[in-house]
């Protein structure tokens, strides 16, 4: 899966084959904008909010990094017209800085200030970093603090196994972070930074989930996302905040649109709070390899898309 998802000529064949594409629709919104914008319009009457992000990251190249911020701002402004609840959530390296820093915060400023000049919809309008690897955790929390300090509504993706999160997190919380999302962290790291066993990675999630729902971050005004697809991370973290006296519309869910449905359905039927991350754009391969990936079940999905595009 892999070396399928790293496969340029790969991606390219199946980019442009309808059968593939069909494949694509059930981890992906669609080729554009407006695509995912009108799926998020169908999973919003489900009960649950979404996170738009387009697809592409690690870009070094200035026409690419200005194509992608330009998507984004059309996402931004399509957003602004609806009564969605939304967040838009980018890669540091999609908007620069795979390149240059100056660049990546100045492009992150552009889209800030376009979220803030939308029509107010009475939603909580957050744009949302996602954290990549580690040489992109400090450069991602100053851009935070810098867009914060801009009036701009941020939010930061902080990941539970490495050592400096618990530091980071108390920071974040001082400086009065307006939402923060928890997750396990999906990139290789080295020992001396990061946790690596599951079940330490698991202790850790629930610990700092237990200080984003704790009385200090409360005061601080956080609201606290915990994207994950654990259903034990999920039950305990439901636990906490019902112990600590959150009301369940006060911290909420995220899960990838198209992982575990079930347990989706689950969730929102239980009254809690669901986001599903929503990708979009043409560059959709890679993205839904992983998901395939990750579950063993689904290759039959690609199995049988293959055996159609034979026609
Ligand atoms: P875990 O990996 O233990 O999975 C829990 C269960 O879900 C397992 O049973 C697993 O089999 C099942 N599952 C997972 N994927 C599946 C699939 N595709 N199909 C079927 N079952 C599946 N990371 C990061 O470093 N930076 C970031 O910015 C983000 N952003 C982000 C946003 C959102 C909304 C989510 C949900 C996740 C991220 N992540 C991330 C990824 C995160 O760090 C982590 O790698 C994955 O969520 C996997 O960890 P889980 O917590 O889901 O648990």
């Amino acid at each position: 899966m892999a070396a399928l998802a790293r496969s340029q000529p790969v991606a390219g064949f199946m980019q442009a084959n309808r059968f593939t594409r069909g494949m694509a629709s059930r981890f992906v919104g669609g080729d554009s904008a407006a695509a995912a914008l009108s799926k998020s319009i169908g999973l919003s009457a489900r009960g649950v909010a979404i996170s738009l992000n387009y697809l592409g990251e690690y870009l070094t190249s200035p026409a690419a990094i200005e194509e992608n911020v330009a998507q984004i701002e059309t996402a931004v402004g399509l957003l602004g017209s609806s009564a969605l609840d939304v967040h838009v959530s980018i890669y540091p390296t999609q908007i620069g800085y795979a390149l240059s820093a100056p660049l990546g915060e100045a492009n992150g400023l552009r889209i800030a200030r376009l979220l803030a000049a939308q029509p107010p919809s009475g939603r909580r309008r957050l744009l949302m970093l996602d954290m990549e690897d580690f040489p992109l955790v400090q450069p991602t929390l100053d851009l935070r603090a810098r867009l914060a300090r801009s009036g701009c509504p941020t939010a930061i993706t902080m990941q539970a196994y490495l050592h400096r999160t618990g530091r980071d997190l108390h920071d974040l919380v001082a400086d009065g972070a307006a939402a923060i999302r928890l997750v396990k962290g999906a990139f290789a790291e080295r020992r001396e930074r990061a946790w690596t066993a599951r079940a330490d990675v698991d202790r850790e999630y629930l610990a700092q989930a237990a200080y984003l729902l704790s009385a200090e971050a409360r005061s601080g005004g956080l609201y606290p996302i915990f994207a994950t697809h654990d259903e034990a991370m999920i039950r305990a973290v439901a636990a906490i905040a019902a112990r600590n006296l959150w009301r369940p519309e006060e911290y909420e869910f995220e899960m990838l649109y198209g992982v575990r449905p079930p347990l989706q359905r689950q969730i929102v039927s239980q009254g809690r709070r669901l986001r599903l991350y929503v990708p979009f754009g043409t560059e959709w391969w890679p993205y839904t390899m992983h998901r395939i990936g990750e579950n063993p079940a689904n290759a039959r999905l690609v199995l049988s898309a293959l055996w159609n595009s034979r026609a």
